[in-house]
Parts: C-alpha cells; structure tokens; sequence
C-alpha cells in the first residue's frame, strides 16, 4: 500500500509533511514515487492567497480522475483549507470542499495521529497496526511525533506554531490558531537526535520566531517580556542553547520568520556571535508607507525599521537581510506604493518575496476594508517592484566576486553542484554528487541576479 502527499505552500508545510508521512510509514504505508501508483493520496494545502488555493483544487480535481480507474484509491485534504472546526467530530468535508465528491476524508494537521484511524473510517485496511497513541489519538501534541526527514544533513525544526499578531490581510491566525511555543526541551531533543544523525543545518520554524515562549507566560509576564527588560527573550536563549550542538557537528542553524516589533538587540547579538549562526535575516516588513502599516496592523514605522536594519548591519557588516512585501493592499495610492519603491532603494534588500494583495475570508481587512487597487494595477506595480529587486540583487551578488564562501551542497545536477552560502546564497560550481551534504568552500568568479557561479577551492 502506497501513499503520495502533495505539499502546497511554506516550509512550515513541508516540515508537517514529513510528520504525516512518519505516521502513515508507522501504519506500513509506502511512499509512492508518483501519485499514479499510490493508494492514498493526501493534500497538504495552503491558503495564503487565492492563487495558492486555486492551484490546489486544480490538482486536486485532476488526480480525483484517478478514481475511475482506481476505484479503491483514497483522497485526503489536510492543512490550511481545512477550516479548524471542520473535523472535530466527523470526517464531513469542510464547506471549502463540499462539492468534491472523490474527497474522502479531511482532517486537521494537529490531528495527524488520527491518520490510521481515519483511513480505517474510509474503509482502507492499513498493512499494520499503530503504536496505541496514534490508533486511539491519544497522541494530542503533533509535534510529538518523529518526523520522517527527506534530508539526512538539513532538517526543518518547528519552534512555534500559530500567530497572535492578527495583520489584517493575513489568515494564518484563522488556519493555525493562536501561537503556541513548543517547550525548549522537546525543540532540544528533536535537534539533538538529528545532529547525531548527521545533520549539519536546522532551519527553526514559526509564524513569528522572535517571540518564541512568549506563551509560556501569563498575560502580565507577557508584556514585560515584549518590552524585554534586562532578560533575553526567551528566543536568544533558545539559539544558545542550540549553539552548544556545534561540539555534535552542526554547522548552521537559520530561522524563520521573525516580526520586526519583537527583533531585540539581543537576538541581533546572538546572530553576531554565536557560531552556529548565519548572517543572513529574513525580516518581513510588508510596506513602505507608515499610513499603510497601520491600516495592515503592522505596529511599527517604516523610520523604525530602517534603524533596525542599520543596527543590524552596523553590528553584523556583512549580514544579508530578506523581506516580505504585500503591495496593492486596501486604499494603497500611487504615492504610498512609490515609498515602498524608495524603501527598496534604501533598505538595500539581498532579496524581497513580493506578493500581490489577495483578500482572505475571516481577515480583518475581509471585514472592515475594500479590495480596491485593481489587478491590472497590482501587477504593474509587482513587476516594477520586482524590477528595482532584480536590480539591487544583482549589484549585490556581484560584491562577492572573487570571495570565499562556503557552501552547503544540495543537489548536483550533470556535473553541476548547487548550495547555499553562508548569506543563504543560491551558489552552483562544478562538482561531483560526492559533494552532496558536505560543507565545501568555492570561490565566486561571476554573479548573476538570483545566484552565484563559482569553482571548488
Ligand atoms: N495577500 C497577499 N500576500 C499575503 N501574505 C500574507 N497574507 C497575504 C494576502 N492576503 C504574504 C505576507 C507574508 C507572506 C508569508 O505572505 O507578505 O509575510
Ligand atoms: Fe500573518 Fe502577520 Fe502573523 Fe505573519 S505576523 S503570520 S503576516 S498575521
């Protein structure tokens, strides 16, 4: 019996995928090499934007063709188009997938270790039976199981999942609930386990990573802790702790995503000092004009993060800084898209994820705002966006000519080895598949926008 999991959407998606799939290899579930030979296929979907979730019923609707043919194939959606209240109770589909007839069941992610349990419900007799926590989903803390990674030296690690900050075009809120800290131990004990295994890089996960445990706290504590006071915030302590794994062979630890309101100083300490970290930042603003950071629930100015960024780049020269950009937002003029423009030329990006303002059900700005930049507008104004970005990128990718930086072999390809640098830069050299998993330092002789070229030291 073979399984198939489609994944949509951000890397916190992938990492759940990998706990999916360790449940279902628990029930003796193979994976599929594609979904045409697999018995169950799954979904793990996003929904972001609309173009995220229409590209999901696109597939989806194809592979329940599949069906006629297959009759006994069985078809699951899980992530977050599943609404959280859907599937407490019943395996009905949500309202979002009603009318998808070859939909088998739903399930929300948290209650992954319910899988074999459902697939019984389907009428799917699964090759073994599960250790007791995942038959009766006793197992109530998800990130409790033992993922099946897809990568020996790299591994993506959960910290955090949901999001309190409700910005208010954004659904993760509604999809992934309130934040929720996972405790330092069990962080400590996933990573350890995955550095004696070899890994070498662990990329830690969360909607808002900088304000890791605040959970833990009481509501008082937690406004203490926000204007962290004296004490590091609970986050540092977490890369310190992590650092100590380099004695164990790990090499790298990224993280992401922080919010720039809880970016203190010392998190930017522990990226200038700490071993293990990279100097590289993915730091979200999401807009240029002040007028439109408020109406999005952005507590911060575009003034505010400037100094932040300098005071990143004054403390660590070299660092990359990356940033999420939402343009064409509800009430967004010409004048405020042209002070994102100015903040690119200022803020000086090594990269910008830019997205189109997409309206999502639940959202404050579903609520109270009107969707009414234009789409022909919102893509003039992401191509000239994405312009000035590809611009910037490039100039600065060709500061590394002629440098050193080490890199962390992924693939390699017809002789051709790709990895990122330290600055999380997309480097290809030639190479040999030998290469893969290694740590290996190239030389930069040429740049281009999205990566560098190199040769093997
Ligand atoms: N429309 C467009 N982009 C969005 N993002 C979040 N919600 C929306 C939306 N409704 C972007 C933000 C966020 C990234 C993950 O996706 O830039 O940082
Ligand atoms: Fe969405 Fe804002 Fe939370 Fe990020 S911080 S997940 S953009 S609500």
């Amino acid at each position: 019996m073979k399984y198939y999991i489609k994944t949509y959407g951000c890397q916190f998606n992938y990492s759940d995928s990998e706990r999916v799939s360790a449940v279902l290899e628990s029930a003796g579930l193979k994976r599929a090499k594609n979904h045409l030979c697999a018995d169950l296929i799954l979904f793990n979907t996003c929904s972001i934007r609309q173009t995220a979730e229409d590209r999901v019923y696109g597939t989806m609707v194809n592979m329940a063709k599949l069906k006629k043919i297959r009759p006994h194939l069985r078809i699951g959606i899980t992530g977050c188009m599943v609404k959280r209240s859907s599937t407490k109770k019943s395996l009905k589909p949500d309202p979002l997938v009603k009318n998808m007839d070859d939909v088998d069941f739903v399930f929300r992610i948290e209650d992954s270790a319910r899988l074999p349990q459902l697939l019984k419900e389907t009428g799917l007799e699964v090759p073994h039976e599960t250790p007791d926590e995942f038959d009766n989903g006793t197992l109530k803390n998800y990130f409790k199981i033992n993922p099946k990674y897809s990568s020996q030296f790299q591994a993506f690690v959960p910290i955090a999942t949901g999001c309190d900050k409700f910005c208010a075009y954004c659904i993760v809120p509604f999809t992934r609930g309130r934040e929720k800290s996972r405790p330092m131990e069990e962080i400590w004990e996933e990573c350890e386990k995955l550095v004696k295994n070899g890994c070498k890089e662990i990329t830690l996960l969360g909607q808002n990573v900088d304000s890791y445990g605040l959970s833990f706290l009481d509501r008082n504590e937690k406004r203490f802790a926000s204007l962290n006071v004296g004490e590091k915030i609970y986050f540092t302590r977490l890369l310190e702790e992590l650092d100590k794994l380099k004695t164990k062979g790990l090499r790298r630890v990224r993280w992401t995503s922080p919010h720039p309101k809880d970016m203190t100083d010392d998190v930017i300490e522990a990226v200038a000092t700490l071993e293990t970290q990279m100097p590289y930042i993915h730091l979200p603003v999401q807009a240029g004009s002040n007028v439109m950071l408020r109406k999005m629930n952005r507590p911060y100015t575009r003034e505010h993060y400037i100094k932040l960024i300098e005071k990143i780049r004054h403390r660590i020269p070299d660092c990359a800084i990356s940033t999420d950009i939402v343009i064409g937002f509800c009430g967004e003029t010409e004048k405020m898209f042209e002070e994102t423009c100015e903040l690119f030329e200022q803020a000086r990006w090594d990269m910008a994820y830019i997205s189109q303002y997409s309206m999502r059900r639940f959202t404050a700005a579903y609520k109270t705002m009107k969707d009414d930049v234009p789409r022909k507008e919102k893509e003039r104004r992401w191509h000239r966006l994405n312009k000035i970005l590809t611009r910037i990128s490039h100039e600065k990718h060709k500061e590394f000519i002629g440098k050193t930086v080490e890199v962390l072999v992924e693939k390699c390809v017809k002789g051709i080895c790709e990895g990122r640098s330290e600055h999380f830069k997309r480097t290809q050299f030639k190479g040999g598949k030998n290469l893969i998993g290694q740590i290996v330092p190239v030389k930069i002789t040429d740049a281009l926008a999205w990566n560098l070229i190199g040769e093997l030291i």
